[in-house]
């Protein structure tokens, strides 16, 4: 059965700000190809636009996941709507499936991530995510543990350089360190607006593309606060191991990090070798049977309709796998390149 195009309460005329729109809705439901009688893994359910439009594409369960408490307390709606078909689970994706076991579940017809925040979680100045307006510098998606600000104020200057440039790219990363551990001296970084100007006076009010000159600094604290990365790689080796033969894997990235880790994963389940990894003898990868089949060889983007309605996706990319007979490979998370920021 293929997927509904329409879907109710997430295609604004006006772009909303608060509610987060699905990026690449239609192509991520084409990719999964939804049946009656499917179960499906939404391991990133934000406001649940793809929960939403699966359990309406056909007569199937999705057991959803998100580590916000915020995006489960938002999700009782949409499990009232669809009685029986949608639970959702408060966990990180490493332990999907440990989840989908929980949930009664052995494998699973479909997996999908969404990966990054939710324009719920950007939006709103409390949860500190943002630059554009002042709030705590927090930026935990779980809301438990190291804030950003723990990481700001405690953290030594070559490992907070380290963290800007290999998490945000950022090429000025070294200046920036310098400037946060002066400026901390004087009183600690608790706002988003006292570390979006500390990083404004030392890039000298400089925009990138259109962007604010903290952009990189945020994104980098963001992924290392929430342990994005890791949390990306483990999440890929448990969806390997719940999906059935012919079960499908769509992950959404926003940023190349993510892209690459996604690519060399789906590359080297494939069979096919993985360009400039160290860590991966060719002996390693012939005694393995591939255990995906690469559905596009190039990522899925936003069409030109899709960025008119929703900017915010201009650097979303899809990737898609079909899961194969093969047993699923140790996870083995060095392969996938993940950057090391330690010093
Ligand atoms: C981009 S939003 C997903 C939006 C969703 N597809 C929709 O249509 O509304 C990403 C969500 O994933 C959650 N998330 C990010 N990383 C996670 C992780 N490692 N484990 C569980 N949830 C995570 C965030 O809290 C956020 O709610």
């Amino acid at each position: 059965m293929t997927a509904r195009r329409g879907r109710r309460g997430a295609t604004p005329t006006e772009p909303d700000t608060t509610r987060h729109i699905p990026v690449l809705l239609s192509e991520v439901i084409e990719s999964l190809s939804p049946s009656d009688g499917d179960v499906f893994i939404d391991a990133t359910f934000g406001a649940g636009g793809y929960s939403r439009a699966l359990l309406n594409a056909a007569d199937c369960r999705v057991i959803a996941i998100d580590r916000d408490p915020s995006a489960i307390a938002g999700a009782q709606s949409l499990c009232a709507e669809f009685p029986g078909r949608l639970t959702v689970s408060k966990a990180p994706f490493s332990e999907l499936d440990a989840i989908t076991e929980e949930q009664g579940c052995d494998r699973v017809d479909g997996v999908m991530l969404d990966i990054g925040v939710s324009s719920m979680q950007l939006n709103q100045p409390q949860r500190g995510f943002s630059f554009q307006s002042d709030g705590p510098l927090d930026m935990r998606m779980s809301r438990k543990g190291r804030t950003a600000a723990d990481v700001v104020n405690g953290m030594d200057e070559e490992k907070l350089a380290r963290i800007l440039y290999v998490l945000g790219e950022e090429r000025r990363s070294r200046a920036i360190a310098r400037a946060i551990v002066k400026a901390r001296a004087d009183a600690p970084l608790e706002t988003t607006r006292a570390l979006a100007d500390v990083v404004s006076r030392v890039l000298g009010g400089r925009k990138e593309d259109g962007r604010h000159p903290a952009t990189r600094t945020f994104q980098a604290l963001r992924i290392y606060v929430n342990d994005e990365l890791d949390e990306l790689a483990k999440g890929l080796s448990a969806a390997e191991r719940c999906l059935k033969p012919g079960g499908r894997l769509v992950v959404v990235t926003f940023h190349s990090l993510e892209d690459r880790i996604v690519k060399r994963f789906l590359t080297a389940r494939a069979g096919k070798e993985v360009r400039g990894s160290r860590h991966l003898p060719d002996q390693s990868l012939k005694s393995k049977l591939p255990s995906f089949r690469i559905v596009n060889p190039r990522p899925l983007t936003p069409s030109k309709g899709e960025l008119e309605v929703n900017p915010r996706a201009r650097s979303a990319r899809a990737r898609v796998g079909v899961r194969t007979e093969a047993p699923p490979w140790p996870a083995e998370e060095a392969d996938l390149g993940l950057p090391s920021i330690e010093t």
